[in-house]
């Protein structure tokens, strides 16, 4: 290991310990509640998930509480946290804990994989967070953008991953892997030109060993097309994603009937628009239709 590594390393570790912010999935180390929380946050700002994240556990606090509910329970609990596909899968993975894994979830990165609705984000978020396993380094948008800089160059997929894992320091893994998530998050921010934000350098405590930042910032930012960092999210005004939430948000409080469908998803003049995307929140198990076509939540 060479001395700036270690140097980085000190340098990040005691920038997070002075700096971290009090968040409630920080306080626990129950793998059922991390997992719930890194579902809630992948796409939703940590704002908008705070006063979900509690209530949802508190009626949910285990897995097998949670399979034991109604989907359509669970899509409801759901609302004000968008993408709600989310809800349908965090249910579905709660049922194949309980029927394969006695209502425990896997303490393997394998085994954690290969239960629905859990990717490679989320299992390590789960063996880092709960297990504070030094083994896995959590890759979402952020820390990916953050490695490709101080690598000064985009990764593919299996590089970033690889350049992820292999920055955890020895017995850090929970502190290290929730530092780099805070350092995108607030420091290593997307280059956005011509809009207020990016990266806030000077404030950095990496800045000496990120390759990106001692040559001058070059462009292209190495951030931009490197493994693991988005694009940002899609324009939601006029969207069928738009459409999608304005018919799940109907469901939450009534079924809706056929002759309704448009008005309620926002498009009274396009009802084959409304038709269309409806049947893709049936086949994403989110809504399910009557023998008249009415929906309604799935039970
Ligand atoms: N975003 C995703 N995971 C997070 C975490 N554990 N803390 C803060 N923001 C996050």
């Amino acid at each position: 290991m060479s001395g700036g590594r270690l140097a980085r390393e000190g340098a990040l570790l005691a920038w997070f310990g002075a700096r971290q912010r009090d968040l409630p999935w920080r306080r626990t180390r129950d793998p059922w509640s991390i997992l719930v929380a890194e579902l809630m946050l992948q796409q939703t700002q940590v704002a908008r998930v705070l006063p979900r994240y509690e209530a949802f556990l508190a009626q949910w606090p285990t897995a097998t509480a949670c399979a034991a509910a109604p989907v359509g329970d669970i899509v409801t609990a759901w609302a004000g946290l968008g993408y709600n596909r989310r809800a349908v899968n965090l249910h579905r993975c709660a049922r194949a804990v309980v029927a394969d894994h006695d209502g425990a979830l896997p303490v393997t990165l394998d085994g954690l994989l290969a239960l629905p609705g859990i990717g490679p984000y989320t299992a390590r978020a789960v063996l880092a967070f709960a297990h504070e396993s030094d083994q896995v380094g959590v890759l979402d948008t952020n820390a990916a953008r953050v490695l490709a800089r101080w690598e000064g160059r985009s990764l593919k997929p299996k590089e970033a991953q690889a350049a992820a894992d292999g920055a955890v320091p020895a017995g850090q893994g929970w502190a290290w892997n929730q530092a780099m998530l805070d350092l995108g998050a607030t420091i290593c921010r997307p280059r956005r030109p011509g809009r207020s934000g990016g990266p806030r350098c000077d404030d950095c405590p990496a800045m000496p060993w990120c390759t990106w930042a001692v040559d001058g910032r070059p462009e292209p930012d190495p951030a931009v097309g490197s493994a693991g960092v988005s694009g940002g999210q899609s324009v939601f005004e006029g969207s069928d994603r738009q459409g999608r939430g304005r018919l799940v948000d109907a469901l939450r409080i009534a079924p809706v009937e056929p002759a309704h469908l448009a008005a309620a998803m926002g498009w009274p003049d396009d009802p084959a628009r409304a038709e269309r995307v409806a049947r893709t929140l049936v086949a994403d198990g989110l809504a399910v239709a009557d023998a008249d076509r009415t929906l309604r939540l799935p039970g």
